[in-house]
């Protein structure tokens, strides 16, 4: 039997456990989302599918590009304010929605434990190998932490036990400026489900990419190395994998660009041509017009009102907002109304 990732991080059980929550009656299912997006006029994708092992690498690889801003202008942001937000918040337990590779949680993680003895990690995220390599990583750096990481999605992974049973005090990261992935009402009820898991001393740490030239967003999703590209296209490959579907890759191209009236970047695959696709396991052939999209990601852009407006609807209050002189990106540490 060929060992499960799960299985090789056994020797460090005590320290790192992966949890994965039970399927029960789950809100999204690859299937039920590809029939439905799929089938939907426009065709649309939701962007959680893109980050099977191969784009979990992608995109790793998108941050590293020239063009893509957000996760230094993030990380150099957080290392300004690190010491603060762990001041205010003195956390026993880090709870990290989209957690990836956890390079930026490094800083966080780093500076908790030079104040205290010891620290629980509860990373979320729905790429078990991002969980089981940073998690191991985490580890060998910081002795003293224990992680229970949570394979899932965000609301299932904040719903679980594991974060529900922690009696000490939580602060809540949310960082990349993900939030953007989500509409304005699903923005509000995911953070409306952290929340719901706060007690008053807890905190809120959210990053977010902000609205600024156009030209800087374009190129961001449009790098001339091609990964963004080819990250997109990754989702064809996990349908085609997944689901025994036939998409040619060859016959779709990536587009992104920015809509200055809904502040969002949208990325689109397109079809070159008029075509049909099967996906054999939904039983489904879809049919393409030429030039026809599907709309794979939205990625929306801040203004500081907005931030505060979206946090107030999920009724939480803004304690600091923090910003790098470019106004590049935010950090905002929110905390219960
Ligand atoms: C990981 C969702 C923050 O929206 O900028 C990067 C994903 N898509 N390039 C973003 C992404 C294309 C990224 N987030």
């Amino acid at each position: 039997m060929k060992s499960s990732p799960a299985a090789r991080v056994s020797a460090s059980r005590e320290r790192l456990s992966i949890h994965k929550p039970a399927q029960g009656a789950p809100k999204s299912s690859l299937t039920g989302d590809v029939r439905a997006g799929l089938t939907a006029a426009p065709k649309v994708l939701p962007p959680k599918y893109f980050y099977d092992e191969a784009g979990s690498e992608l995109f790793e690889k998108i941050c590293a590009t020239p063009e893509y801003y957000p996760t230094r202008v993030e990380h150099n942001l957080l290392e300004e304010v690190v010491g603060e937000v762990i001041d205010l918040s003195e956390p026993d337990v880090i709870v990290e929605l989209g957690s990836g590779s956890s390079t930026k949680t490094e800083l966080l993680l780093q500076a908790v434990l030079s104040e205290q003895t010891s620290l629980r990690y509860i990373p979320i995220d729905v790429s078990e190998k991002a969980l089981v390599q940073a998690g191991e990583r985490l580890l060998r750096r910081f002795p003293p932490l224990t992680i229970d990481a949570l394979w899932s999605d965000y609301e299932r992974g904040l719903k679980h036990e594991r974060v529900r049973d922690q009696q000490a005090c939580k602060l809540f990261v949310f960082l990349g400026g993900t939030i953007g992935n989500f509409d304005h009402d699903e923005a509000v009820e995911l953070i409306s489900t952290v929340r719901e898991q706060m007690a008053d001393d807890d905190r809120f740490l959210l990053g977010a990419d902000r609205v600024k030239d156009h030209d800087t967003l374009h190129r961001a999703y449009n790098d001339d190395s091609g990964i963004t590209a080819q990250f997109n296209m990754n989702v064809l490959r996990v349908i085609n994998r997944e689901l025994d579907a036939d998409f040619d890759l060859e016959t779709f191209e990536h587009r992104a660009f920015y809509d200055p009236e809904l502040s969002q970047i949208e990325m689109h695959l397109i079809s070159k041509r008029a075509q049909q696709v099967s996906i054999r396991t939904l039983d489904l052939d879809v049919e393409f017009r030429r030039r026809e999209s599907i709309l794979t990601e939205i990625s929306r852009k801040f203004t500081v009102a907005g931030l505060t407006q979206l946090l107030e609807e999920a009724d939480m209050v803004v304690e600091r907002h923090y910003e790098p002189e470019n106004r590049y990106f935010s950090l905002v540490f929110a905390r219960p109304a």
